[in-house]
């Protein structure tokens, strides 16, 4: 019989500094974007380069992983995670961004957390920037779309692969960087609001982060021939509505969208269409002499992606876009999670075959989850069902995926310890399969408890993926 997963498949969890350290201020480290983001629905909409000290900021504690990170990688040990992904809090190394000279203490507390995964037996995968830019690197020069970015990002780069290189294996450049597109205060630490056509700063600023992809994947293999870089992009699935044409290629283009980013870090071109698209937004780039040359020859080793829904695309429609993908028109078909993101696993098997199709390289689900509130029973448990049927039903798919012939080295479930949610700052959106006391405001003890669904994981990595079905 064929096996679902290949051996030793990379079963594993992520998180992201900035949902989960807090320690904000500590031990060096300077303010990063999200930083000046409060909690709440507006947060997105919230731009302000300075703290106000009558709103809560969620990011300033997060779940404390800056202080209870040991205890965090025992239970993953126990959960028998192979593989842990986590982002280094970028002004926690260059705390303004525009040092010379590196902050030592951040370098040590990475160091120690890489040390102590290595130990576990836990492979660490690592995102260079998952919405944690210096906030004085936007005040300095406005974020992205201003090329001294790139000398600023690669200097904290070497410094990563010079003390961190030969640890660490699976690298990713910038957090779902299409983004951009959608939320540019995340993915490109920039302010647009007012802006008279921000397609040609985000486009711009595309094109710099391109480069400075292309430089990273160059510089790491002078410390590790063997690391591997990848970029990393949101890539939830998009349907469209109807047979009618333009529904079908409406969608068709909404998704180059997208693929736009991943066609340019992996093919090393860009695209046909860009040509068009660029005329249509009035996008002119200011490309240096190297840009084209260096993206071409320093492509990306594997692609990485979020996975959390589909959406429906019609060609009536203005599409919605937030953290876990677009929001088009509901589907029939699927259920919604409790914060209306429709659960479709069938969609991951056809995203994985999408994707491998375009680019035949390898890929690693690097976010996938369930964001849901949870509750103690009367006995004491949190039984997270609908959490194990999520990622039950997620692994089936990419079981088959697997079989289809896509190459897929490894899958990480989003949020395994429950953690600020990027796109509301709320606490109760729990993804973890460890529960953390923590509410909306950031009471409560942060007290770590298994889930029911820490169990259930254990079980299906524990023969890698084998006994899934019967599960
Ligand atoms: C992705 C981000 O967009 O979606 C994560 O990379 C984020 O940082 C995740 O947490 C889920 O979104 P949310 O808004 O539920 O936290």
């Amino acid at each position: 019989m064929k096996k679902l997963f290949p051996d030793n498949f990379l079963f594993g969890g992520a998180i992201a500094a900035n949902q989960a350290e807090g320690g904000y201020l500590e031990a060096g480290k300077g303010l990063g974007i999200c930083d000046v983001l409060p909690a709440g629905k507006e947060r997105l909409l919230h731009i302000a380069k300075e703290l106000d000290p009558a709103l809560y900021y969620p990011s300033h504690q997060g779940i404390d992983f800056y202080h209870h990170f040991k205890e965090d990688v025992a239970l993953l040990k126990e959960m028998g995670l192979r593989c842990f992904r986590f982002s280094i809090n970028w002004p926690r190394i260059f705390p303004k961004g525009d040092e010379q000279q590196p902050n030592q203490e951040g370098l040590a507390f990475y160091e120690e957390l890489i040390d102590l995964l290595l130990e576990a037996e836990i492979e660490p995968i690592v995102t260079i920037s998952h919405y944690e830019t210096p906030l004085y690197l936007v005040e300095k020069y406005g974020g992205w779309n201003h090329r001294e970015m790139i000398d600023h990002f690669m200097r904290y780069c070497t410094v990563l692969f010079e003390r961190f290189g030969e640890k660490v294996t699976y690298w990713m450049s910038f957090n779902e960087i299409n983004n951009i597109i959608k939320i540019p205060w995340f993915a490109g630490a920039m302010d647009l609001s007012g802006v008279e056509n921000p397609a040609q700063q985000q486009y711009q600023a595309a094109h710099h982060m391109f480069v400075a992809h292309a430089l990273a994947v160059k510089t790491l293999k002078e410390y590790n021939t063997q690391a591997l870089m990848g970029c990393m992009l949101s890539l939830s699935g998009v349907y469209p509505e109807t047979p009618k044409p333009e529904d079908i290629f409406g969608s068709y283009q909404f998704r180059r969208n997208s693929l736009f980013f991943s066609d340019v870090m992996i093919r090393g071109t860009y695209p046909s269409y860009s040509k068009r698209l660029f005329e249509e937004l009035k996008v002119t780039l200011d490309i240096g002499e190297e840009d084209l040359a260096l993206i071409k020859k320093h492509t990306s080793d594997y692609l990485a992606f979020s996975y959390y829904l589909t959406t429906v695309y019609s060609d009536e429609l203005v599409m919605m876009t937030g953290t876990g993908g677009p929001q088009g028109k509901k589907n029939p078909y699927l259920e919604s999670s409790q914060w209306g993101w429709q659960i479709d696993p069938l969609g991951l098997r056809y995203v994985c075959n999408e994707l491998y199709d375009r680019y035949q390289i390898p890929l690693m689900v690097a976010e996938n989850g369930l964001g849901a509130r949870d509750s103690k029973s009367e006995d004491g448990r949190f039984n997270d069902v609908e959490r194990q049927n999520y990622l039950k039903e997620h692994l089936l798919a990419l079981s088959e995926a697997v079989q289809d012939g896509c190459e897929i080295i490894a899958y990480t479930w989003w949020g395994i310890l429950d953690i600020v949610s990027a796109g509301t700052g709320e606490m109760e959106k729990r993804y973890g399969m460890i529960y953390v006391d923590c509410d909306n405001q950031g009471r409560g003890t942060l007290k770590r408890e298994r889930k029911e669904s820490f169990y259930y994981y254990q079980k299906i990595i524990a023969d890698n993926g084998e006994k899934l079905k019967e599960l």
